[in-house]
């Protein structure tokens, strides 16, 4: 008696929400798929007829919504209207890391998931399948039954968990061709309608042995768990990069050797100045937060191990182009390519650029940023926010600084060549492909002398670039 669906709403049109949908638009002409969110603008961009002025860029995405949008597929403010007309309901809003009281700093802020789930509770009038695609502490299906149900009106909730495993860059790719989509659900006969429901979805598009089926705390527990695994990864390789630097190893070449065990896989293993993103610190530090909280401390302390790794790696960096200056950098001119936490998206959150920005600032350096997507009021807001969310071992007690200080100190270009001429170092901190292809002779030319590079992404030819006369740093490479 699984029922087809037929309209589907999505709370939350971000990363997630609207690249998620805008897939599942395309590829299900039956049904009518609406995206809300309390954010005007946010959704007026996603209506926008340009369609560059999408408010998310990931390669790809622009065509699916042109396709869908209209069609199938509609952005709207109207949450209310969409709840009581959808069947199954999808929550994909935010759930940043507490800012105040209790777990500050470490939990999982739910407050926007219990918002939307106190909105369905009072507008639905008929029965609704909700899917958890926010990532969300394990356990959090239990806290949103008892709000949906708290009405007493007689509408019936089927819970169903089912997070998103997209990397930003290649949304649209991941969520095309999925190695796999998961959704936990209840062992009931209307639990398993509801998971047999969202199945045939994803079928339209997804061969069955890729859909993974598994109770709700597994598959909410599952994408903490995937996080911290991939996170891992990457402060595992960045701690051996420290060592490869004292040493004469070569990280990536280590990389090329281990991933060659089938076992261990190729995949994850660049060396960098740090991950970032909006998901790898703060779901560790939500999983940390719930091993203290069903008091496993070796368990906390374990994975915390994975965060602290990531900010000496970001702290090393910095460090370093301070003592490869000379032991100051204030009054200097530090070009930044990249600002983005990886190459292909315009997002910023928790990226490492951040971090390295802010120590050098705290030594007085002038930073001359070039971004090929990320805009300088984006730029500016990220280094506003950091004075006041501070975080981290290194920085923590680091000074305040006032956004005129800050606008002193910082400038943003349009042209990736002025922001490096004259400069005494370049600091590459995202991997876009742009900046292999450089006139790395002109560069060298603008830049004072000594010049150096620091590569924080091991994408430039080290051969190369000291052949022109550059000084070059690279991360877990030994001179
Ligand atoms: P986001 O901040 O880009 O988008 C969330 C949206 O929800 C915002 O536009 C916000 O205005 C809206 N919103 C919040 N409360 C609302 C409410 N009550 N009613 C209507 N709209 C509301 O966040 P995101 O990056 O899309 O992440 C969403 C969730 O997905 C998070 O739990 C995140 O951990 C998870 N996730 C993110 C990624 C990623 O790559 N960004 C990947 C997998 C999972
Ligand atoms: C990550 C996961 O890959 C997704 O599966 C997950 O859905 C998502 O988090 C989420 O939950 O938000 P994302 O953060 O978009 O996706 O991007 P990644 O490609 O994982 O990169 C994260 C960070 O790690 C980036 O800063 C990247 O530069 C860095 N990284 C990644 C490395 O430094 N080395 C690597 O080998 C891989």
């Amino acid at each position: 008696n699984t029922k087809k669906i037929t309209n589907i709403c999505c709370i939350g049109a971000g990363y997630v929400g609207g690249p998620t949908m805008a897939v599942i638009a395309q590829k299900c002409p039956h049904i009518k798929v609406t995206v809300v969110d309390l954010n005007e603008q946010r959704i007026a961009d996603w209506n926008n007829a340009d369609l560059d002025k999408l408010p998310i860029y990931e390669p790809g995405l622009a065509d699916v919504v042109a396709e869908a949008r209209g069609r199938n597929l509609f952005f709207s403010t109207d949450v209310d209207k969409a709840i009581d007309e959808a069947e199954m309901i999808f929550i994909s809003v935010n759930t940043p890391t507490k800012t105040y009281g209790v777990g500050k700093g470490m939990a999982a802020d739910l407050k926007y998931i219990e918002l939307c789930a106190r909105q369905i509770a009072r507008v639905s009038k008929d029965d609704k399948i909700i899917v958890e695609k926010s990532t969300l502490p394990v356990r959090t299906a239990e806290a949103l039954r008892t709000i949906l149900t708290s009405t007493g009106n007689g509408v019936k909730f089927e819970i169903l968990s089912s997070p998103e495993f997209l990397a930003e860059g290649t949304a649209v790719q991941d969520l095309m061709n999925p190695d796999r989509f998961l959704i936990g659900g209840e062992q009931t006969e209307s639990g398993e309608a509801a998971v047999q429901a969202l199945v045939d979805i994803y079928l339209n598009w997804v061969p069955r042995e890729n859909i993974v089926t598994t109770r709700v705390w597994s598959s909410e527990l599952s994408k903490l768990t995937a996080n911290a695994f991939l996170a891992q990864r990457v402060s595992s390789i960045n701690a051996i990069s420290a060592l490869c630097e004292k040493t004469g190893a070569d990280v990536d070449e280590i990389a090329r050797a281990i991933g060659k065990d089938s076992r261990i896989g190729a995949k994850f293993l660049k060396s960098s100045v740090g991950f970032g993103g909006s998901c790898f610190q703060k779901d560790i530090l939500n999983l940390v937060y719930l091993c203290q909280h069903f008091n496993l401390p070796e368990v906390a302390d374990y994975w915390a191990q994975v965060v602290k790794m990531n900010d000496y790696q970001k702290h090393r960096f910095a460090k370093n182009i301070i003592d490869s200056l000379f032991n100051t950098v204030s009054g200097k001119k530090i070009a930044f390519l990249g600002w983005a936490f990886k190459k292909d998206t315009n997002d910023t959150r928790e990226t490492a650029a951040l971090y390295v920005a802010d120590e050098l600032l705290q030594d007085r350096a002038e930073i001359h940023v070039y971004d090929p997507k990320v805009t300088e009021e984006q730029i500016f807001a990220d280094l506003e926010y950091l004075q006041t969310h501070r975080v981290g071992q290194y920085v923590e007690q680091g000074e305040i600084m006032s956004m005129d200080e800050i606008r002193s100190l910082v400038t943003v270009h349009n042209d990736p060549y002025e922001a490096m001429a004259s400069a005494h170092a370049t600091a590459i901190l995202t991997e876009w492909d742009e900046f292999k292809s450089y006139d790395w002779q002109k560069v060298y030319n603008d830049m004072l002398k000594p010049a150096f590079v620091f590569d924080g992404r091991n994408i430039v030819d080290k051969k190369q670039l000291s052949e022109i006369g550059f000084e070059v740093y690279n991360i877990g490479k030994g001179n």
